[in-house]
């Protein structure tokens, strides 16, 4: 008897060791599968979230032309760690930000999900590269979104055309800067308008100098690859913004001057827009004159002096230009200001932000 019931107890005995083993094991795995040991992550709606890091949902892509975001995108290509970029609108429960390209939404071709329920904490950002004058009506836009992202320097994300970096050695400058140039002035133009500033600005320039003038409005277009070498010939360079309004100053500062290495004769926002985010002396601003014609004199007059010319090229020994041309690099910089950003925000009027002057 007792044989018996000891022979029973072991095998309850095994039975349970068993249990406990195979009970441990499954726990384990469920474990390391879902990352639950992680306290910041967990999983919403099938999605896994990250840990720490933020989960950006661009909801459609600017201009159509999408990019591909297999991976950790703004890691592996910008070196921006704690950042998800997605365009997979399943994603939608559990992103902590939602972006919408402007053009798409006033376009009509785009719509807000305001159907959907927006979790708790989630915030949209509404993204515009374009000036004021051409971002369209933003009032039925009221009270909706939380973030800015634009090429303004009071938006909560600014994502400029362009910005300078320190250089990690110093450069020395060209013997004679001047040795390749044979225009004194160029200017690139496609979209001429006559009531446009910068055309009347144009005609009276061309004058007083010779003004070279190149782009699809002269029939005369530049391919991508002629659009530098040729700029880098002349000795001004006319970045003349189609729209005149703070902070709006694109590729022709810092790509089609700075790049191409001709001094710009800006027409834009202010001086102090400009100072803010150029380098001193690498560009001339027409409202420095009292005229046009008085511009004119100016740039000939530099143009005969190599040292005081080759003076507006002085920045070019510390700084170097980097240009922002992708859009997943533009998002992925949302994480970068992640840290300064006023967490809780709605802008009650945007169309009044958009038009600030
Ligand atoms: C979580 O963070 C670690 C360390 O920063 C990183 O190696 C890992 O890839 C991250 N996991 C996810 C799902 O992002
Ligand atoms: C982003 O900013 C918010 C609010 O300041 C903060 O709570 C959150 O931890 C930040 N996330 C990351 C990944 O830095
Ligand atoms: C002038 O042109 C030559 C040939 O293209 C180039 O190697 C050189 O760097 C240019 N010099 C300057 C100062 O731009
Ligand atoms: C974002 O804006 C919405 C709509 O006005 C508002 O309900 C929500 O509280 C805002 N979220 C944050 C984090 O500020």
């Amino acid at each position: 008897m007792d044989e018996v019931k000891n022979q029973g107890s072991d095998n309850v005995k095994r039975f349970l060791k068993k249990f406990f083993i195979i009970c441990t094991l499954l726990t384990t795995l469920l474990y390391v599968y879902h990352g639950w040991w992680r306290s910041d992550s967990y999983t919403t709606f099938g999605h896994v979230k990250n840990n720490g890091s933020l989960t950006i949902l661009l909801w459609h892509w600017p201009f159509v032309q999408s990019y591909v975001l297999e991976g950790d995108v703004c890691w592996d290509l910008f070196h921006i760690p704690h950042c998800k970029l997605v365009d997979d609108r399943s994603y939608f429960s559990s992103a902590d930000i939602v972006v919408f390209h402007n053009r798409e939404l006033i376009q009509g071709r785009q719509k807000l999900p305001t159907d959907l329920l927006r979790p708790e904490g989630q915030r949209w950002a509404w993204m515009s590269l374009e000036s004021p004058a051409h971002n369209g009506n933003l009032k039925p836009f009221a009270n909706i979104f939380n973030m800015t992202i634009s090429y303004r320097r009071d938006a909560d994300v600014t994502i400029p055309y362009g910005e300078l970096l320190p250089k990690e050695e110093e450069t020395p400058l060209p013997e004679d800067i001047t040795v390749n140039k044979s225009s004194l002035v160029c200017w690139v133009v496609s979209n001429y308008m006559r009531h446009h500033k910068r055309t009347q600005v144009y005609k009276e320039l061309s004058a007083v100098v010779p003004v070279q003038v190149y782009g699809r409005w002269t029939g005369k277009p530049l391919s991508s690859s002629d659009l530098l070498p040729t700029i880098s010939r002349c000795f001004f360079y006319l970045a003349f913004e189609n729209s005149l309004a703070k902070d709006y100053i694109t590729e022709k500062l810092w790509k089609n001057s700075y790049e191409a290495g001709a001094v710009p004769v800006v027409l834009g926002p202010s001086i102090q827009d400009y100072k803010a985010v150029a380098p001193p002396h690498s560009f001339i601003h027409v409202n420095e004159f009292a005229s046009v014609r008085e511009l004119g004199e100016y740039l000939q007059e530099l143009a005969k002096d190599k040292k005081r010319y080759a003076e507006y090229f002085n920045w070019k020994q510390w700084w170097k230009v980097k240009l922002y041309v992708d859009w997943r690099e533009r998002l992925c910089n949302i994480c970068s200001q992640n840290s300064t950003l006023q967490y809780k925000k709605t802008y009650s009027d945007l169309e009044a932000w958009d038009k600030k002057v």
